[in-house]
């Protein structure tokens, strides 16, 4: 983390209202750019790269109904960002480079608590949840 995410952070720390809001527009040009390939235009495992997997891209239009009907935030920012390595995407060390670095951004945890994450990652977990069916 760098100094500049830390010092974005304090506000929201100390209990002020996150910052950043949601722009799923964004978060629809961050997943063309580097979800696609793999995970499909809708999210349902069908990109062109899966062809050369091995192992096949879940479909992530699901992830709501597979879990009871709330959306996994948890699940899908640490799958991202690398904090709990997927295979997938390049394991422990993540193939989407400095993408989701930079900005600092918050979103609420199932339970509510805050997750502590970037701009762009809060752009995409709002694209992502526009994908559920
Ligand atoms: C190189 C292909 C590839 C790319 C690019 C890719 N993924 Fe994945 N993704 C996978 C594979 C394969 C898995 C399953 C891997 C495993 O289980 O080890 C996976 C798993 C996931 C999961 C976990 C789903 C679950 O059921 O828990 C999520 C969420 C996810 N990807 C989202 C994304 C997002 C968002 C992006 C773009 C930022 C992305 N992926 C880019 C291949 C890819």
């Amino acid at each position: 983390m760098t100094k500049a995410m830390i010092v974005a952070l304090i506000p929201l720390l100390m209990g002020a209202a996150p910052a950043v809001s949601q722009d799923a527009d964004a978060g629809r040009q961050i997943f063309r750019d580097y979800c696609v390939t793999c995970h499909g235009m809708e999210g349902r495992g069908d990109g062109p790269m899966t062809q050369v997997l091995t192992i096949a891209p879940p479909d992530i239009s699901r992830l709501t109904d597979d879990n009871n009907g709330v959306f996994p935030v948890s699940n899908v920012v640490a799958k991202v960002d690398g904090r709990v390595p997927v295979l997938g995407h390049g394991g422990p060390m993540p193939i989407f480079g400095p993408v989701f670095e930079g900005k600092a951004g918050a979103l609420d945890s199932e339970t509510g608590a805050p997750i502590l994450t970037s701009e762009t990652m809060v752009d995409l977990v709002a694209y992502l949840e526009t994908l559920q069916r």
